[in-house]
């Protein structure tokens, strides 16, 4: 374990204005806002509606509150990296558009594809190289247009999934407090069960699979729903016993909200109760990796500077992890 951390030292979030309720969804598809509710815990959701608007966008908002409220100069910042599936384009990079629009003049970046897990990919990616000594100010983004790539004929998917984001600013620490550790995981039989069929070097865009709706995400949401709340259940015990941490040493979990079934799965196995399990996912749905790093931001203000906080996902590939971060500022 390196003696340098990485710490949280900022966080900004943003979401779309246009809201998408379970009411409006059942206008257009075969369901009910009491199944949705009572399946996932999702009331409505946010997208980005109108042309020419893409997950970059997302990360501006965010990315520009944190300078904004940090006063930190754009010509400061080394490094952004962005956790999205939902890329503005194949390339370049989102990560690139976002130091464009920003004046990021000294960033350079990348973006890194884990699905649900690729805020924490990014974040303990970003860490290395605050840990290293190489950087001081790295921008870690999680953000996600989901609506970009839902079947809004397919109630099975486009009931939960919402556009949004947030990103957090990482800088040496100046105490013990930071990123401690984590635990990630790949496992790529997953495929099968959560996929986008075409769009890649596999199958390139064609009207054979635009006709075969092959540009949308496809899912097997109980293969996935089983996987997940094994994995991040057990992922969330695993760094708890790893770093002899006790249900009473934890302020706050932080899970990626995909279904709150699966969340509540995993602060039972964790032994923690309701009260520190933080949670949005009614207003906003799943985000993908949208989903921590607005968490962050809607609950900061709660963090005390040595909260023990326990961030976990699961997701597309398949992903999953734990971060275990003690938090480093009193909002
Ligand atoms: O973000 C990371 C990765 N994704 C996840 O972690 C998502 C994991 N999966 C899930 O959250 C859940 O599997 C879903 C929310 C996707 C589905 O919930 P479920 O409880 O697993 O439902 P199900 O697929 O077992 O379907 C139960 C019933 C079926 O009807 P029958 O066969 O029992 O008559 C479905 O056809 O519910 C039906 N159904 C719906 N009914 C109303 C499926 N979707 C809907 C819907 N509205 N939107």
């Amino acid at each position: 374990m390196a003696n340098r951390k990485a710490a949280i030292t900022a966080v900004g979030g943003w979401l779309p204005e246009t809201v998408l309720s379970n009411k409006d969804l059942e206008k257009i598809v075969d369901t009910t806002d009491e199944w949705i509710l009572s399946r996932t815990g999702i009331s409505e959701r946010r997208i980005m509606k109108g042309p020419q608007r893409g997950t970059s966008e997302i990360g501006v908002h965010a990315v520009k509150s944190i300078l904004d409220k940090k006063g930190i100069d754009p010509l400061e910042i080394d490094m952004v990296i962005v956790g999205t599936v939902t890329p503005d384009y194949v390339f370049p990079s989102t990560s690139n558009i976002i130091c464009d629009k920003l004046g990021l003049k000294n960033a350079w970046g990348y973006d890194l594809s884990a699905a649900c897990s690729g805020f924490l990919f990014a974040l303990a990616t970003g860490a290395q190289f605050i840990e290293s000594g190489r950087y001081k100010k790295v921008i870690v983004v999680g953000a996600d247009k989901m609506s970009s790539i839902i079947n809004y004929e397919d109630r099975t998917t486009c009931i939960i999934f919402g556009d949004g984001g947030g990103a957090v600013l990482l800088e040496p620490s100046e105490d013990e407090n930071g990123i401690v550790d984590f635990v990630l995981h790949t496992d790529g039989s997953g495929f099968q069960h959560l996929n986008m069929p075409a769009g890649g070097s596999v199958n390139p865009a064609s009207h054979e699979t635009v006709d075969a709706k092959q540009h949308f995400a496809y899912q097997e949401g109980q293969a996935v729903f089983k996987h997940a709340v094994v994995n991040m259940a057990e992922v969330s015990a695993k760094i708890m016993e790893k770093n002899n941490l006790k249900a009473e040493d934890i302020a706050y979990l932080l899970p990626h909200q995909a279904n709150k079934r699966i969340c509540d799965a995993t602060a039972n196995r964790m032994g923690i109760g309701p009260e520190k399990m933080l949670m949005n996912i009614e207003r906003y749905g799943n985000t993908t990796a949208g989903t921590i790093p607005l968490l962050m931001f809607d609950y900061e203000k709660k963090f005390k500077k040595g909260d023990n906080i326990i961030l976990a996902a699961f997701g597309g590939g398949f992903t999953w992890g734990s971060i275990y971060i003690k938090w480093a500022y009193d909002a």
